[in-house]
């Protein structure tokens, strides 16, 4: 399942899933663009992974805007020559009550974790679908999915109506991109080990809730999110499109309820 000599762009991947992504997809032996709105952070991390390696580079890029999506379909072309993986982490959360929700607020976190995710996408799959005449093998996209895609939640509104659609916005390109060849998937995500979960550590009683009603007893590790991406975009995956593959120890077919204490 070898992704050495790919090109693969990460949003988001300034940090938390998408720099796992992007640490483990370089260690692999692929060239990886790195996006993200975060510009010091990212060309940071990015200086780093790279460490005088020509297989890496950051680009500031806001995925809710055409032009810098455009700019980075056209640095990763001029750096790398082609683009065989998307994968889409870029996210911004909302957390207040459905009762306060605002509507810029709705439309702030829909721009970027729905809307971003469809622009990206789409440029990434129109050079795709191209490159199958210049003799290029079939790309795939990966979209960042959670568990918020199919439980509902009272602070976090838009950002789990932007999973949903997500999620089936994945489903809908998988079907439209398979006569090509192109592989779409999501991964559903339950809890993970970052730094940027503040709502945990703002809330040590919820963090504790949370991995009671987790049936492996954990976060997961930002690695294990993104070993799984390795998966969805090597050649093990090759006949799974449209899939989201949840990787939350078991929370969801718990359906989240917790266990009562002895
Ligand atoms: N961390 C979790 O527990 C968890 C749970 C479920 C799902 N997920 C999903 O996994 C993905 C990654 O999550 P994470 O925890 O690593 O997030 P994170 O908040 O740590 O990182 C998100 C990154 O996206 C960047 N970003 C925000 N707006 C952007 C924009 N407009 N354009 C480009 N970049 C932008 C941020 O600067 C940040 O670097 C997300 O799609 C998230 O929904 C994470």
């Amino acid at each position: 399942m070898s992704v050495k000599g790919k090109v693969v762009i990460i949003t988001g991947a300034a940090q938390g899933i998408g720099l796992a992504c992007a640490e483990r997809f370089v260690a692999e032996g692929a060239s990886v663009v790195l996006a993200d709105v975060n510009e010091e952070l990212g060309e940071r991390v990015s200086s780093e992974l790279a460490n005088n390696s020509e297989h890496v580079r950051f680009i500031s890029c806001n995925v809710a805007e055409r032009l810098d999506v455009r700019n980075l379909l056209a640095l990763t072309m001029d750096a790398f020559g082609g683009i065989d993986v998307l994968i889409n982490a870029a996210r911004l959360v909302d957390d207040v009550p459905f009762l306060e929700l605002s509507e810029e607020e709705l439309e702030k976190i829909m721009n970027v974790n729905f809307k971003g995710v469809f622009l990206v996408s789409q440029a990434v799959a129109q050079r795709m679908v191209k490159q199958l005449d210049e003799g290029r093998a079939a790309g795939t996209i990966i979209n960042l999915s959670s568990q918020n895609a199919q439980f509902g939640s009272a602070d976090h509104v838009a950002y789990a109506s932007s999973k949903g659609a997500v999620e089936q916005l994945t489903r809908s390109m998988a079907i439209s991109l398979a006569p090509y060849g192109i592989r779409i998937n999501a991964i559903g995500v339950g809890g993970v080990n970052i730094s940027s979960m503040d709502y945990f550590a703002r809330n040590q009683a919820e963090k504790e809730n949370f991995i009671r009603s987790t049936p492996m007893g954990r976060l997961a590790e930002p690695s294990e999110i993104a070993a799984t991406a390795l998966f969805l975009a090597g050649d093990h995956a090759s006949f799974i499109t449209g899939e989201t593959i949840f990787v939350d120890g078991g929370r969801r077919i718990l359906n989240g309820v917790m266990e009562e204490e002895e």
